[in-house]
């Protein structure tokens, strides 16, 4: 799988990417990273990507031409199967759409800035709306890599152990059971007898109980009717 971001902030989108498990999806060939420095877009002499806006009020908007150009340029390399806009006013981030990103070939992502990007943009280019919760970043970029580091962790390969992602918090709308490391006894906080059992019936039917447990404290919303009764 290929992911393009654009940004006006590439630094910003270097750390992210350059250890342990993204690191590892880029060096296994699993996943390729693309940033673009949409500066290198603008035609202006200043390299502006933003103006102000039409009828006034503050705040910048960013122009179309430099991301036109961009997606334009990307676009006559590869088909990508969604060109996504991060914005707080797009549809919120689950694991249903992540599954769903997981299994395109190229997936092209815009971060905004400023009071966001030019209409026109969106309503030409724009196929999909993310946002990553009811809360304002000040720019794209770290939605970018929240997106990003959600989809390509459940790529074939990249995880060690094959079978983890498919048992993370939310594959199953469930959240996870509690975990538990050496020792057994810590200051005396003891780890559940169930777990030194050996019975792997017995640990398993404990895990959905306390997965749902938690789910029905924490996170009812999750749960359908029959499951959360
Ligand atoms: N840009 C600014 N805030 C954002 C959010 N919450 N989600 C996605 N993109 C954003």
């Amino acid at each position: 799988m290929r992911i393009d971001i654009i940004t006006i902030l590439p630094k910003l989108l270097e750390g992210p990417f350059s250890d342990s498990i993204m690191k590892r999806a880029q060096e296994k060939g699993l996943a390729e990273i693309h940033i673009q420095n949409l500066r290198d877009y603008s035609t202006s002499k200043h390299k502006n990507v933003d103006d102000y806006q039409y009828g006034g009020g503050a705040g910048m908007v960013m122009s179309c031409e430099p991301i036109a150009n961009c997606i334009d340029d990307l676009k006559q390399q590869r088909k990508y199967d969604e060109i996504i806009f991060m914005t707080p006013d797009g549809e919120v981030l689950e694991q249903s759409i992540s599954n769903e990103f997981s299994l395109k070939e190229n997936l092209l992502i815009l971060c905004g800035h400023y009071k966001g990007i030019d209409e026109r943009i969106r309503e030409h280019y724009i196929t999909r709306e993310i946002s990553i919760g009811s809360y304002v970043l000040s720019g794209g970029e770290l939605a970018a890599a929240v997106l990003t580091d959600s989809i390509v962790r459940l790529l074939p390969g990249v995880l060690n152990d094959e079978t983890s992602a498919l048992s993370d918090s939310f594959q199953d709308n469930l959240l996870s059971p509690p975990v538990y490391t050496r020792p057994a006894d810590f200051r005396g906080w003891k780890v559940p007898d169930v777990l030194l059992s050996g019975d792997f019936n017995k640990i398993d039917t404990w895990r959905h109980e306390q997965a749902l447990k938690r789910t029905k404290e924490r996170r009812p919303d999750l749960l359908s009717d029959t499951e959360g009764e």
